[in-house]
């Protein structure tokens, strides 16, 4: 009976109720702007469906990721996050929740590029001229990032261990407001995604030193950026990847249709348009499909695990 209940209920779901999408950093930044994209992507699909953005920021997303985990299972609240899925399970300590058994996976969205920045008034004009910079100023730089956990904190440890410099760090509720700071100087250094640093970049309000993907970029903004590995950082790569999850226990029918709804967003021309604008890549491999989702996070806390570790020293 119950599974026809939520059969009947899936075919009508969402119906006219509202879907809240948690988004675990502070809005206007990278992980919002993919969240807000997705939600207008996912509209049709669902039916017409109202799908609002709750920006829950805190601990490296932790903070919104249990909000999720203690919704009720009824596919009306979802959470959009990133790679701090993987890293969570390492940085965050007492976290109420398992990332590999409290959610539904429902599929990867995109992977997306991370850029290193100063603040405008960096006298450096390149990366050698960067690096020399760091050398001089060791014990004086100021780094920010999105919390521990956070992608940026992410790439700030594997940044501060391949430089063998100690950064202090500088912690936001997002990389929003990180960016808004560094732009009027009060941090000096910051590792963020495409989707967030593009726009700035291209107004010239902060100045790009690399990226940090294996290969360049293509975009006409930042196919001319050196990657990391160019740049002499040996085996240094990051990519930011974002998928969509709603609480364990919510009905199979209706994670199916959430998933369905995911599959068609991904196709969207518009979305895709605005997406790879930012230089992010839409998903379209087997990690759009639950069971390669969740196979994909478990290889992704596996590798980042005994990285984190080794960099350890900068993780609080
Ligand atoms: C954000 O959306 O603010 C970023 O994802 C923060 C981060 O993870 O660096």
């Amino acid at each position: 009976i119950a599974a026809a209940v939520a059969g009947v209920h899936a075919q009508d779901f969402p119906g006219s109720k509202t879907i809240t999408m948690v988004v675990p950093f502070a809005a206007g930044g990278p992980t919002d702007r993919v969240a807000r994209d997705l939600a207008e992507a996912l509209r049709k699909p669902l039916g017409g469906a109202t799908i609002v953005v709750d920006n829950v920021p805190g601990a490296g997303s932790s903070i919104g990721a249990a909000k999720v985990a203690r919704a009720a299972p009824d596919g009306y609240t979802l959470l959009l996050n990133h790679i701090g899925m993987s890293t969570i399970p390492t940085l965050v300590r007492n976290v109420p929740f398992k990332v590999e058994t409290d959610f539904e996976y429902l599929g990867i969205v995109n992977d997306v590029p991370m850029t290193l920045i100063s603040r405008p008034t960096m006298a450096a004009n390149n990366y050698k001229e960067l690096s020399a910079w760091i050398a001089a100023n060791k014990g004086k730089i100021n780094l920010g990032n999105a919390g521990v956990g956070s992608a940026s904190h992410l790439c700030g440890l594997l940044f501060q261990s391949a430089t063998k410099t100690e950064m202090t760090p500088v912690p936001y509720k997002g990389t929003a407001p990180a960016i808004t700071d560094l732009m009027g100087g009060q941090i000096d250094l910051l590792c963020d995604q495409t989707t967030n640093t593009s726009p700035q970049i291209e107004a010239k309000k902060v100045k790009a030193f690399a990226v940090t993907t294996s290969k360049r970029l293509t975009t006409p903004l930042l196919k001319d950026l050196p990657t990391l590995q160019e740049a002499g950082l040996k085996d240094f790569q990051v990519t930011i990847w974002h998928g969509l999850y709603a609480p364990k226990g919510t009905p199979p029918a209706i994670a199916k249709k959430l998933n369905e709804a995911l599959k068609t967003a991904l196709k969207d021309p518009e979305f895709i348009r605005k997406q790879e604008g930012l230089g992010a890549v839409v998903a379209s491999d087997g990690r759009i499909e639950p069971e390669g989702h969740k196979k994909f996070v478990q290889a992704e806390i596996a590798k980042w695990s005994p990285i984190i570790k080794a960099a350890g020293v900068y993780a609080d």
